[in-house]
């Protein structure tokens, strides 16, 4: 069996392929594809939360090993982050990185058992293919505070086919100060690596809660 990669992320096509995926990569996601493909999406929507004035508590969805949060600890953020992902596996990776207050199991495309006062949602690499399109949107939404600043990355080669436009539309007055900023995946280790993914990009989404 060959080991999990972001080409068989890409393809996942249920929850039930997720687990299972995320399952055999939690023990080597870090060293193996963070490291090894210098993935530095999580750097920057940390640095675009922080940028836009992002405070705690945050929740980090999609968390997975915990990369996100780490890099929001790296750059002085002691504010509160929880996290939810669908694979208790990859949480339990991200508990032993000791920068979270809860950690959750959910699915995030269904309304989410937490309290509804996050002061803003953050999250890497979860809005792509084979994960989650705009229909995660309403349940964090349903548990952010009025004002709550969102910093998202959505792989630039969903945002259109996923129907981000037109979701983020229909959401209309509900969210305000709505801009996308785009950013590289990986660095220059990537290449080598994988070729086939090194350029792949990410829209990082900023809006508030209104
Ligand atoms: C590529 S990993 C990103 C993890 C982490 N944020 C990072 O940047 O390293 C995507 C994560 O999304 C999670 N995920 C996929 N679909 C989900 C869903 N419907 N609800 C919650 N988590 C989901 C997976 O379990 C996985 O941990």
């Amino acid at each position: 069996m060959s080991s999990p990669d972001v080409s068989g992320a890409y393809a996942l096509s249920s929850p039930e392929d997720c687990l299972k995926l995320y399952a055999d990569w939690a023990a080597s996601y870090d060293a193996d594809f963070a490291e090894g493909m210098g993935y530095v999406l999580p750097a920057q929507v940390a640095s675009a939360y922080l940028g836009a004035g992002g405070a705690g508590p945050v929740l980090d969805v999609g968390a997975g090993t915990g990369l996100l949060a780490a890099a929001l600890r790296g750059l002085g953020f002691q504010g509160r982050i929880d996290g939810v992902d669908l694979s208790p596996e990859m949480l339990e990776k991200a508990r032993a990185k000791g920068c979270y207050g809860a950690l959750v199991a959910a699915d995030i495309t269904r309304p989410l058992a937490l309290p509804a006062s996050y002061r803003g949602v953050v999250s890497s690499g979860t809005f792509t293919h084979g994960h989650v399109g705009p229909e995660g949107l309403p349940a964090l939404l349903a548990v952010a505070e009025a004002g709550a600043l969102f910093a998202l990355s959505v792989n630039a080669g969903v945002w259109e086919a996923k129907g981000f436009p037109a979701a983020l539309a229909a959401l209309g007055d509900r969210i305000r100060d709505v801009a996308l900023t785009e950013a590289p995946i990986y660095d220059a280790r990537a290449a080598a690596r994988d070729p086939g993914h090194a350029a792949d990009r990410a829209l990082i989404l900023t809006f508030r809660r209104a």
